[in-house]
């Protein structure tokens, strides 16, 4: 598994998809800049959202607010007080370690211990092998189990100070019961604000503290009132967005799947108070249906529904997907109430409310929020996508089958040879569909290695101009996941790729 992890990081790269940022400076931890390829795809996933979220819900409209926003917004929301992840120090090692990651690899190792036991059992007991039972009757390896569940169900983001204690308490018998760091001397456990701070203005003593906004969110709550009104919109209706947030996280692992600086797309949906179960249901089922509609495997997808639930919420879930390390976060599904909107008020001292003229009452409206990390799902889609095959003749090929629709490059148009006329027709028809999609074209090596070269960066279709195109205006069309070629009229081939491209 790691292995695959490590081929998905060097072929993005490889490929021009995904570039530590200021590496000629040795990068910087956690920040990643997208490549040609990756930059192309990026904005075909943000696309695809946007337009299942506003174009295709006409009660949906989308808005681009500002990063920056009056620092009184995040003590509203609740981020200064409580956007804290627990810290934890090794004083041998001097490593710093996020308490709850911490704990979640003893897990993964305490499980992983528990497989091969199980699997030592299954062995010496054959076909009367029943793992519960087994597990049962062998409270040893449960106990570990037990124990490192407990310390991740306290460990939410508002820890008391006693938790905190006992956090570091719980972490030392995990080292001593199933070691990870090889170390026993640990610091206390501290809670670190995430938000990262900046300043506005020139001068010292008038500048303002601000903060770089650390989810996009906010920025749809404080304009709740102004869509409302001049986009003439009735609840229930929905505020969609895309755009740059940032955190200090820090355990920052795991390439882009959690980033110092990545993107979001959220769209806050605003309800009558009182039908927040019936629309999260609704919610949940329509994000999972987006995320199926890509055609990544059924398998690749489940839901978490969460027990601990933040400040803000009454219901949540997040829609977990299979990447290359296992099933994790990927989109978050959130019952809001009227936390947000009523903190605004509260801090602001302007109504934020809504005239519901059925009712003829006002009331401040409840949130369902639908929150997506676009790297994260970027990640998703690139490390599904990239796959090693067999082929019949023995040779293996690279083949990024990133869905037609989301592929940066959608065709690649080779003349078979660099002479008789073949450039010029395919350059033509380069002039010709360029206007419609992302197009390459290359005319070096043997044609079989361009095919190739085409299905590692994830093209989904190569067009071949050789001798036959100039007696009959066909062409050969390649197809990336199949590997099927067929001889298609020269002018259907814009039609072709648009049926399977279209969003
Ligand atoms: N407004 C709600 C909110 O921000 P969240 O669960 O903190 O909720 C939502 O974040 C989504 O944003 C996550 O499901 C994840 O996809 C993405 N995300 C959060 N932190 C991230 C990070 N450090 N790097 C990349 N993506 C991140």
């Amino acid at each position: 598994q790691e292995d695959i992890f490590k081929k998905v990081i060097s072929h993005a790269k490889e490929y021009g998809y995904v570039f530590q940022s200021s590496e000629i400076y040795d990068g910087l931890s956690a920040v990643y800049d997208y490549a040609q390829n990756g930059a192309e795809l990026k904005k075909n996933i943000r696309e695809y959202w946007w337009q299942a979220m506003v174009q295709l819900n006409d009660n949906i409209v989308g808005i681009d607010a500002a990063i920056f926003m009056h620092p009184t917004t995040w003590k509203a929301s609740g981020h200064v007080d409580a956007f804290n992840d627990p810290l934890i120090d090794n004083k041998d090692s001097k490593k710093r370690y996020r308490a709850d990651v911490l704990v979640e690899d003893h897990v993964a190792k305490i499980e992983a211990k528990i497989d091969k036991e199980v699997v030592k059992a299954a062995k010496r007991f054959g076909n009367s092998f029943d793992k519960k039972q087994f597990l049962e009757t062998n409270p040893r390896v449960l106990g570990y189990q037990a124990k490192a569940n407990e310390i991740l169900k306290r460990l939410g983001k508002s820890l008391e100070k006693e938790d905190l204690a006992d956090v570091k308490a719980l972490i030392e018998e995990l080292e001593i019961a199933c070691p990870l760091s090889g170390s026993k001397n640990w610091t206390d456990v501290k809670q670190f604000n995430l938000m990262f701070g900046t300043k506005l203005g020139a001068s010292a003593d008038s500048a303002m503290d601000l903060y770089l906004r650390p989810e996009t969110a906010q920025g749809i709550f404080v304009n709740f009132l102004n869509v409302q009104k001049t986009g003439r919109m009735k609840i229930p209706f929905g505020i969609a967005q895309t755009g740059k947030a940032f955190r200090n996280e820090i355990v920052a692992r795991q390439f882009i799947f959690r980033m110092r600086e990545f993107e979001q797309m959220e769209m806050q949906f605003f309800i009558k108070p009182g039908t927040q179960k019936e629309w999260y249901g609704k919610w949940k089922e329509k994000r999972m249906k987006w995320h199926l509609s890509l055609g990544m495997g059924e398998d690749n997808y489940r839901f978490h529904d969460h027990e601990k639930l933040a400040h803000y919420a009454d219901a949540a879930a997040d829609i977990e997907f299979k990447f290359p390390f296992g099933f994790k976060e990927l989109e978050g599904i959130h019952s809001r109430t009227d936390f947000d909107l009523s903190q605004h008020e509260k801090y602001s001292g302007k109504k934020l409310q809504y005239f519901d003229h059925e009712l003829n009452e006002s009331y401040v409206p409840y949130v369902l929020e639908t929150s997506i990390g676009l790297d994260r799902m970027f990640l998703a889609v690139f490390s599904n996508s990239l796959q090693e095959e067999e082929l019949e003749n023995g040779t293996t090929r690279t083949v990024l089958k990133i869905p037609a629709v989301l592929a940066p490059t959608k065709a690649a148009i080779l003349p078979l040879l660099k002479r008789d006329g073949l450039p010029e027709v395919a350059e033509n028809l380069v002039e010709e569909l360029k206007w419609d999609f992302n197009i390459a074209y290359d005319e070096k090596d043997a044609v079989g290695r361009r095919y190739r070269r085409q299905d590692a960066a994830g093209t989904p279709f190569c067009i071949t101009i050789d001798h036959q195109t100039l007696e009959d205006n066909t062409v050969t069309i390649r197809h990336r996941d199949t590997m099927e070629q067929q001889r298609v009229k020269l002018d259907e081939v814009k039609e072709i790729i648009k049926k399977e491209v279209d969003m």
